[in-house]
């Protein structure tokens, strides 16, 4: 009697547990599906400046209206991700339709496990909490420069390059206000740690160490000059282009650089002169 307790209590523990696997694996629920409005959908495109030589990706993508436009519309190719397969059906049947099925298509597929690194714009319409578990994935799969746009709902820390605010009828049965937000995010270089600058003799003779510390788009830290830590003032990244201010021996130098290939390279301004600037990782 005791072995047919302790084997039922151990297909309770299995099953239990099979479920609980079963789960993990389940798509998060990452929102409805409530279509944006869609002059929305023609704004997002338009903030972000889509053209011909992009590639959109829109998660979570409900009837395709969004990449679907991109492609008719802007003359950019991409695709969706859409866990619901009869809106994934109906998408690619419109493509199709609409003479664009060889620029866009349409997958079921959970967005979260989806590769999104090939695009140039990535589109969300999505829940709050949804759109910020997504943050860290957006920073560490997508290529600086990319731009990101979320109809609604903000990035928590994340500062937006633009918004637009609106008041629109039909969000009334969607949301139940007429407000209507879209945000622009561009994902930044990585600049983090410490730099060994060659700025002009004016500034430094020697090779200057910076040491940079970045929160995604703010960047602050300060750079060694002669004996001296002079702080990197006003320091932004908007994808690949850095600039910050520093303040030494009284005057105010203007840095303006691109981050690509793991090399700092632009020019800097000030005391009445503009000359080049270039910094590699520190060793
Ligand atoms: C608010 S709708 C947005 C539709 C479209 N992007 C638009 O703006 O018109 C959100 C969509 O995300 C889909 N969705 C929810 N969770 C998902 C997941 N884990 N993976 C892929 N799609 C998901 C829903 O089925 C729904 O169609």
């Amino acid at each position: 009697m005791k072995a047919l307790k302790l084997s039922f209590l151990a297909a309770v523990l299995a099953a239990a547990a099979a479920l609980a696997h079963a789960k993990d694996k389940d798509p998060v629920d990452a929102g409805p599906y409530v279509p944006s409005p869609q002059s929305v959908v023609s704004d997002m495109l338009k903030l972000a400046e889509v053209g011909p030589g992009d590639f959109v990706i829109d998660l979570g993508s409900g009837d395709g209206r969004i990449v679907l436009t991109a492609a008719k519309v802007f003359g950019a190719r991409g695709f969706g991700v859409e866990i619901k397969d009869d809106l994934v059906r109906l998408s690619n049947e419109a493509a199709k339709k609409e003479g664009v099925a060889d620029r866009v298509k349409f997958i079921t597929q959970d967005l979260f496990k989806t590769d999104i690194s090939r695009a140039t714009v990535l589109t969300m319409y999505l829940l709050p909490n949804t759109v910020n578990m997504l943050k860290d994935k957006l920073l560490a799969e997508l290529r600086p420069g990319t731009r990101i746009l979320s109809h609604d709902y903000p990035l928590a820390g994340w500062l937006p390059e633009k918004y637009v605010q609106m008041d629109l009828e039909d969000k009334v049965a969607i949301s139940g206000v007429t407000t209507t937000l879209i945000y622009l995010y561009v994902v930044p270089a990585k600049v983090a740690g410490s730099w060994s600058a060659s700025l002009p003799p004016g500034l430094s003779r020697e090779p200057v160490r910076f040491s940079l510390r970045q929160q995604i788009t703010r960047v602050s830290g300060s750079a060694r000059i002669g004996s001296k830590d002079v702080i990197v003032e006003d320091g932004r990244l908007r994808g690949e282009r850095l600039s910050f201010r520093l303040l030494a021996g009284g005057r105010s130098y203007e840095f303006n650089a691109t981050v690509k290939a793991g090399a700092i390279e632009g020019m800097v301004e000030g005391a009445g002169t503009k000359a080049s600037w270039s910094a590699a990782p520190a060793k």
